[in-house]
């Protein structure tokens, strides 16, 4: 099983986006994967429209309880959109945990995947900085996949990103734990690639220089927000094919 986090230190720059192509992707590859909405606002839980099992099983209950060894498979519901794909869903009351200082809560998702029969776990993170939600993400993935958009926001939100994957693993070094968290790569969606302004240039060249971007870049398509409004899959309407077909490309490398 490999568990990888989509992450970025500012809002609105894909990483939900990013998250949900990499899971639907890997589940038509042939994947059991597991997609884990750790954000409050919920934009994945709603876009695949699932609720619980029962209420309040949503990832809250993992962070909220000791001991939470494979409830992971017990939380994840099918999803309709794969039958490779479950999610485990999140609620709004999640932030609360953003003020819990309970020893050990930042370890609680990774216990709760003990168990889980996954091939591949992506977690939607939220952008939180520095937070128990965060670090929960931290602990249980072996790899981030920074999402942005080609925009300054996006950038500026990747250079924090980093800052805090590396903080992390100095923390786990000082720990003298082995230190497992690694860079899958940057992925800069939504631009549009006909009229590629400035700014998305520059954005672009920016990210380049890490030495982590993944490509190809994702383009712009107005039917990826449709989709999500109406709770669909873009993958599934003809105007979706140039992006599906990027994140598929990208989610072969990450998963390389
Ligand atoms: N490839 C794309 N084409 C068109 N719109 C996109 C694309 N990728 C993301 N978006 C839109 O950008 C907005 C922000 O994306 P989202 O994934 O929700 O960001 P975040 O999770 O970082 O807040 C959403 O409205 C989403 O539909
Ligand atoms: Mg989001």
């Amino acid at each position: 099983m490999r568990v990888f986090g989509s992450y970025n230190e500012s809002g609105g720059v894909g990483k939900s986006t990013t998250a949900v192509s990499l899971a639907m992707v890997s589940a038509e590859e042939g994947h059991r994967t597991v997609l884990i909405d750790l954000d409050p606002r919920g934009a994945t839980t709603k876009w695949l429209d699932v609720e619980p099992k029962e209420e309040g099983l949503h990832v809250g209950a993992i962070l909220a309880n000791d001991e939470v060894e494979g409830w992971a498979k017990e939380l994840a519901v099918p999803s309709s959109w794969h039958p490779n794909l479950r999610v485990i869903p999140s609620h709004r009351s999640v932030s609360n945990r953003e003020k819990d200082s309970s020893q050990g809560l930042e370890l609680r998702l990774k216990e709760s995947l003990i168990g889980l029969d996954a091939d591949v776990v992506i977690i939607d993170c939220p952008n939180r900085q520095g937070g128990p939600l965060t670090l929960s993400a931290f602990y249980a993935a072996d790899a981030i996949v920074y999402a942005t958009s080609a925009t300054q926001d996006g950038v500026d939100g990747v250079e924090g990103a980093r800052k805090s994957v590396a903080e992390f693993r100095r923390l786990r070094e000082r720990q003298g734990a082995t230190v497992d968290l690694v860079e899958a790569g940057i992925v800069v969606g939504n631009v549009n690639e006909t009229i590629m302004s400035r700014v998305a240039i520059n954005a672009i060249g920016e990210l380049r220089e890490t030495g982590l971007l993944l490509t190809p870049i994702v383009p712009s398509r107005t039917i990826v927000q449709e989709a999500r409004t109406v709770g669909q899959w873009y993958g599934n309407f003809r105007k979706g094919e140039p992006v599906v077909t990027a994140y598929k490309e990208i989610t072969r490398k990450v998963l390389a």
